[in-house]
């Protein structure tokens, strides 16, 4: 299982490549203003930052909600960096646009899915990630992580070669439960992965072992 980091902050970013488990990194525009870079040419820039601080794929969202423009955007991003993936939105055009990008050898991430029918669209376009959208589904009180075995069995049935990166993580239990489903990856903020960490039982056997040490020195 691939480990994303969901975040435009280069602090977590460097953090999370400290640790050593990290894949990728996954952005969006809401992430790019949280972190106050606004404007073309800061974003790109953005990117390419992300780019030189870790060693795998790094999402990279096109606005444009039309066919052109995303091709456009897209194959401007692609040439920014070799890890750049560029995320195209689930709309009639993105479908398109995941196709030309597929049969061009760019590689994309279909975002902002939730639907079982959107992500078999998604796969037979030859996006290399389909990103269901976990946390807002919990948020309105419908089962993300049945999206993501839903997806796993269909995509099994054909063999097709779509990754399932399992999105809007919010916690630790998330990470754990896309696992066991068979996500392919899964992108959520650092603490979801530092709760992979930690245990009450690793913490005092550590404390004992340490003070069972000091009492012969
Ligand atoms: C995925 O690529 C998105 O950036 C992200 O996971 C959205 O998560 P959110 O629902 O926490 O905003």
């Amino acid at each position: 299982m691939k480990f994303f980091i969901d975040t435009a902050n280069l602090d977590q970013i460097r953090e999370a490549q400290e640790l050593g488990v990290l894949d990728g990194v996954t952005t969006n525009p809401s992430l790019m203003a949280k972190e106050g870079i606004t404007g073309r040419n800061n974003i790109l820039k953005h990117y390419v930052d992300i780019c030189n601080i870790i060693e795998g794929d790094v999402s990279a969202e096109v606005i444009g909600t039309e066919f052109e423009q995303m091709v456009k955007e897209g194959e401007e991003l692609a040439e920014l960096h070799d890890q750049i993936v560029v995320k195209i939105p689930m709309i009639k055009d993105g479908v398109k646009a995941l196709k030309y990008f597929s049969d061009n050898g760019i590689r994309t991430n279909c975002t902002l899915v939730f639907s079982v029918g959107q992500a078999l669209l998604a796969a037979k376009a030859g996006a290399t990630y389909v990103s269901p959208f976990i946390g807002r589904l919990d948020d309105i009180s419908t089962d993300g992580l049945n999206l993501i075995a839903e997806i796993r069995h269909i995509y099994d049935n054909y063999a097709f070669e779509t990754q399932i990166l399992a999105a809007s993580v919010r916690h630790t239990m998330h990470v754990i439960d896309c696992a066991k489903l068979g996500a392919d990856v899964m992108t959520g903020p650092l603490s979801s992965i530092e709760g992979l960490l930690k245990h009450p039982l690793t913490d005092s056997g550590l404390a004992k072992f340490l003070a069972d040490y000091n009492k012969g020195n």
